[in-house]
């Protein structure tokens, strides 16, 4: 793929990207934010930041399964995202839903099972973030790096607990949020155990060769 066809499609993961935050200024703007404005806008962005990190994780196997390497230059951006949210989403619920009451917040965190299981999903997200630019990979080698981002798969997991938790009824949506996520991880762990595999098949035949 071209440089300059990257740069377009990025415009576009960029436009894909803010559809949501544009989506919640409009109805800011129309007075379109439901009955219940605060809980709309933890929600649109709540979903926004699973969706976002989930899609990120589906970048490595996306591109394996395809070939379409240039893919990979989409994992950080998503990722971003779905930091962005998920920051947007702590912002309402400190200041919009709390007015900044620290101790009902420390409550809600303790003794509310699915809003620890989000905090926990979010504060996962802070050292990808802050590990996302390129220095830190040469800083901190290659392979610590993509061990430290596999805590994206905790927190999109945890993130779909949280989301699980939280309805009481109809968990359509987060099970299928969770049928997704499940499908990524069973790929990783293929990948992973073949890897394993053959690594274990190349040492036996070395051992082989060297007693023959
Ligand atoms: C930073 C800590 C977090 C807090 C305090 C928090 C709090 C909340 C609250 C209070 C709700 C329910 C809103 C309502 O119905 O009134 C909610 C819903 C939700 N949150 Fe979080 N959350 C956090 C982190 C996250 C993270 C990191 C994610 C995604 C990875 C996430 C995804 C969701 C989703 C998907 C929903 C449900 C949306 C829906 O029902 O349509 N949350 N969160």
């Amino acid at each position: 793929m071209k440089n300059k066809h990257i740069i377009w499609l990025k415009v576009v993961a960029w436009v894909v990207c803010l559809i949501s935050l544009g989506d919640l200024l409009y109805r800011y703007f129309t007075q379109n934010l439901s009955a219940n404005p605060i809980e709309f806008v933890t929600n649109e962005t709540g979903q926004t930041a699973l969706k976002l990190l989930i899609a990120s994780l589906a970048i490595t196997p996306m591109r394996k399964l395809s070939g379409w390497n240039w893919l990979i230059r989409f994992r950080r951006l998503l990722g971003l995202f779905a930091f962005f949210y998920a920051f947007l989403h702590l912002t309402t619920f400190v200041v919009l839903d709390k007015f900044f009451d620290w101790q009902e917040m420390l409550r809600d965190v303790t003794k509310r099972p699915f809003i620890t299981v989000g905090v926990l999903s979010f504060v996962l997200m802070v050292p990808l973030a802050v590990t996302s630019m390129a220095w830190a990979i040469r800083k901190m080698g290659g392979k610590n790096w993509n061990l430290l981002h596999r805590l994206a798969y905790a927190s999109a997991v945890l993130g779909v607990i949280h989301f699980w938790w939280k309805v009481k009824a109809d968990i359509t949506e987060p099970a299928t949020f969770g049928a997704i996520l499940a499908i990524l991880l069973i790929y990783r762990i293929v990948v992973w155990s073949r890897s394993r595999l053959k690594a274990g098949a190349g040492t036996a035949a070395k051992a082989a060769l060297a007693s023959e």
